[in-house]
């Protein structure tokens, strides 16, 4: 018999204990217990509307009323391309919006954070004020996947800093072809670009220690094969071998996983004429099973929509097929319903559901989301700060790359000189950003913070004088230089496919006028993609492939006034015409203009002496010229026994009447023809015999069925002009 003294401590004991037990915080909010160790006590407490809600993925602005996310228990939500805070678009507005949403899964009964997450593709690029990068082509070119790792901290450190936990980057995609509007989201056309950037993109996101609150998750996207399409189009049809889709379009994500990458998006792609938000084989047995990843997967923005049948079988199959949680974004109740009647019909077996929100609930105990699911107001100074932009600065000086160098013109001198800055792109921070840059297309004009291209120029050369022109309507002819800044307008996915690269007509016309006047021109191309540029390159004495280079301009002029030395060389090979493309490294018949990992990276002039090298010809605009550009500085040759072979239309023989170094540009030899060519004609020309001569006292080798650029092909209507074009009748000629 127990004496009632013992039997008064033991209910004390017993007491305690229970309080104990109820008031101990769960082993599942207990940091020091392992994420798989949280997550098998967390799961079995939640009941199937809690695992659902884990699934579901609004766009925020699909949500009219914030406690949807406290009784819907929204697990993520999402800002798309163009959704930013109602409140403006300033850091605090962003951390605000996330707060707003925290706060109410906050007040769920398990409170399990929500992950938010964001387009920052090239930095956190919906916000107004933050640091903008090259866009991923840009990167490519730099070949230095240490900076990129840089690039993904900053990148991580100021989405962090607006509360956001989750970016869809790196863009993995392995582009085939230049058509598609998404080219530039990838780091150029082969799978060893994917790998070299995919990996260190994540660890850098990821910060090397996950939990740490500057780094956020990556995402690798667009699983699987989404650059691969036919004809490039947009969300098309990848139709490959499973051989080629492996080699070709996996092993970025091989580098995403091996560098435990938290999320992969599936594409909106097909793959030989299947889904692949539906694909079972690729997304469960490739990605999950046979290649380990363990982290979820996401699916694209109603991309599961796009399935065949009605939206209840999208919700089935491609849960089955392997995706994780679904970027609904706007009808989220649908989604919802629609998944519970699934499970509730046996459709989706709850192991699948157990699988899917086991997935999601580990990267958020892996990013110490339980511990701190608000933002932290001290980091916002994080964004935009002047160390990101240096570094973003950086970022463009390795990417530029020099496609053509003609000597004693790079680099620019830093004083004394007048200089015409010419184009629409050249003082304009939302062209020179592109795509996915505050807005979901991009815009041109003042979108953000940072230093335009003119601006830059300004700031290295300050004694320069620099007269800006956003088109040729001015008179000056008596500048030293002309800086023309050419490109493409902004564009994002499903608005940048193109079936033809050929740069605006009035870029070109701009670049001859200005040639004509005899002023030495670089031009600066911003694109997300090679263009076709003969003509203008051949016009031009100094060209550079900037791509999209973001917010930091400057790092423009620091390679044009010799303060660094151009360093990128080309991430995709550049087509002569629309014909080669698709034109990729490894090609059977490969004649690109300029080849996969062509850049000249040194602004020297050409040795002394050595042979002048022929860049290009043209017929000019009256049509019976040929221009041939040499990379230095010709001479009148004495030599009268030069003989020249142009062959038009591949027959019949042209006559060269006399040849002379031309008045506007020393560089150049002006051939006149017995007779005139005519719009649509292919010429070419040999080289046989003489003694062409440069300056310096170089030899031009003979050459044979050299291709020449038809100019007339560039000019609307007729072509006959009488004579010579004069530099001041050129505009009137144009119209412009
Ligand atoms: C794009 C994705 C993007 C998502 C969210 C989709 O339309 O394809 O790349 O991450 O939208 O904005
Ligand atoms: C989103 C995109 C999406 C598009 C579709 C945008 O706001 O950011 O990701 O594809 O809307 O309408």
């Amino acid at each position: 018999m127990i004496k009632p003294k013992f039997l008064f401590l033991l209910q004390i004991i017993l007491f305690i204990s229970i309080t104990e037990m109820f008031s101990q915080t769960p082993p599942f909010l207990d940091p020091n217990l392992s994420p798989q160790d949280r997550l098998n006590d967390l799961l079995p407490r939640m009941t199937l509307d809690e695992k659902i809600g884990q699934m579901t993925q609004p766009d925020h602005a699909a949500i009219q009323n914030l406690n949807d996310v406290t009784t819907l228990f929204i697990g993520s939500i999402l800002s798309g391309g163009s959704s930013d805070p109602s409140s403006g678009n300033s850091p605090l507005d962003w951390a605000n919006l996330y707060d707003s949403f925290q706060t109410k899964a906050m007040q769920t009964r398990l409170q399990i954070p929500i992950i938010y997450g964001v387009d920052g593709v090239h930095g956190h690029s919906n916000v107004i004020g933050a640091t903008i990068f090259p866009h991923n082509i840009g990167i490519g070119a730099t070949r230095n996947p240490s900076l990129a790792k840089e690039i993904a901290k900053i990148t991580a450190k100021e989405i962090a800093a607006t509360g956001i936990d989750w970016t869809f980057a790196p863009c993995v995609a392995v582009p085939r072809n230049e058509r598609w509007g998404r080219t530039y989201e990838g780091y150029g056309e082969t799978p060893e670009l994917a790998q070299m950037f995919g990996g260190v993109f994540v660890a850098g996101l990821q910060n090397d220690s996950l939990n740490s609150p500057t780094s956020i998750a990556g995402c690798a996207k667009h699983y699987m094969g989404d650059g691969g399409t036919t004809n490039g189009i947009d969300q098309g049809n990848t139709e490959v071998t499973e051989a080629e889709l492996r080699a070709i379009h996996l092993p970025g994500y091989l580098e995403a996983i091996e560098n435990n990458v938290l999320t992969v998006m599936s594409s909106y792609s097909s793959w030989n004429g299947q889904k692949m938000h539906g694909n079972h084989y690729l997304l469960t047995e490739v990605l999950k099973n046979e290649l380990g990843f363990a982290g979820f997967v996401i699916s694209d923005w109603a991309g599961i929509d796009q399935l065949p049948g009605d939206y209840h079988s999208d919700v089935v199959e491609s849960i089955n097929a392997g995706v994780d949680m679904i970027m609904v974004p706007n009808e989220y109740q649908t989604f919802i319903t629609e998944l519970k009647s699934a499970i509730t019909n046996n459709e989706i077996s709850m192991e699948r559901i157990d699988d899917a929100v086991s997935r999601i609930l580990l990267v958020k105990f892996q990013l110490g989301l339980f511990e701190n699911p608000y933002s932290d107001r001290a980091l916002l100074a994080e964004v935009g700060k002047i160390e990101h932009r240096n570094v973003a600065r950086q970022a463009v000086r390795e990417s530029l790359v020099l496609l053509k160098k003609n000597d004693n013109v790079l680099p620019l001198p830093k004083s004394g000189s007048k200089i015409l800055v010419i184009g629409e792109h050249a003082n304009n921070i939302g062209l020179q950003c592109g795509g996915w840059t505050v807005q979901w297309q991009g815009a041109s004009g003042k979108v953000t913070e940072g230093t335009t291209i003119l601006e830059g120029l300004q700031k290295v050369a300050a004694s320069n004088e620099y007269v800006f022109s956003q088109n040729v309507n001015f008179t000056q002819t008596d500048a030293d230089y002309a800086i023309v800044v050419i490109g493409e307008q902004p564009y994002a996915e499903m608005f940048g496919d193109r079936d033809n690269l050929e740069l605006e007509s009035a870029q070109i016309n701009m670049i001859r006028k200005l040639k004509n006047m005899g002023i030495p021109i670089v031009t600066i191309l911003i694109s997300g993609r090679p263009m076709l540029i003969n003509s203008v390159l051949h016009n031009s004495d100094v060209f550079v492939a900037a791509w999209l280079p973001g917010t930091e301009g400057d790092g423009i002029a620091e390679v044009l006034f010799g303060d660094f030395q151009p360093k990128g060389i080309l991430p995709v090979s550049w087509a002569k015409s629309m014909s080669q493309i698709p034109i990729n490294y490894g090609d059977t018949n490969y004649e690109p203009l300029f080849p996969y990992n062509f850049g000249i990276n040194s602004l020297a002039n050409s040795e002394v002496g050595s042979n002048p090298v022929l860049q290009s010809a043209i017929v000019t605009e009256d049509g019976i010229h040929v221009e041939l550009s040499f990379n230095k500085s010709m001479v009148n040759s004495q030599n009268t026994n030069a003989t020249f072979q142009l062959i038009k239309n591949g027959t019949t023989q042209v006559g060269v009447s006399s040849f002379v170094v031309s008045e506007a540009n020393e560089n150049v030899l002006v051939l006149a023809l017995s007779e005139r060519m005519s719009k649509g004609d292919v010429v070419t020309i040999s080289y046989q015999s003489g003694n062409l001569k440069s300056a310096d006292g170089g030899i031009v080798d003979f050459f044979s069925n050299f291709e020449i650029i038809n100019f007339l092909n560039y000019i609307a209507g007729i072509n006959i002009l009488p004579g010579k074009v004069e530099a001041e009748h050129f505009s009137d000629m144009f119209g412009t």
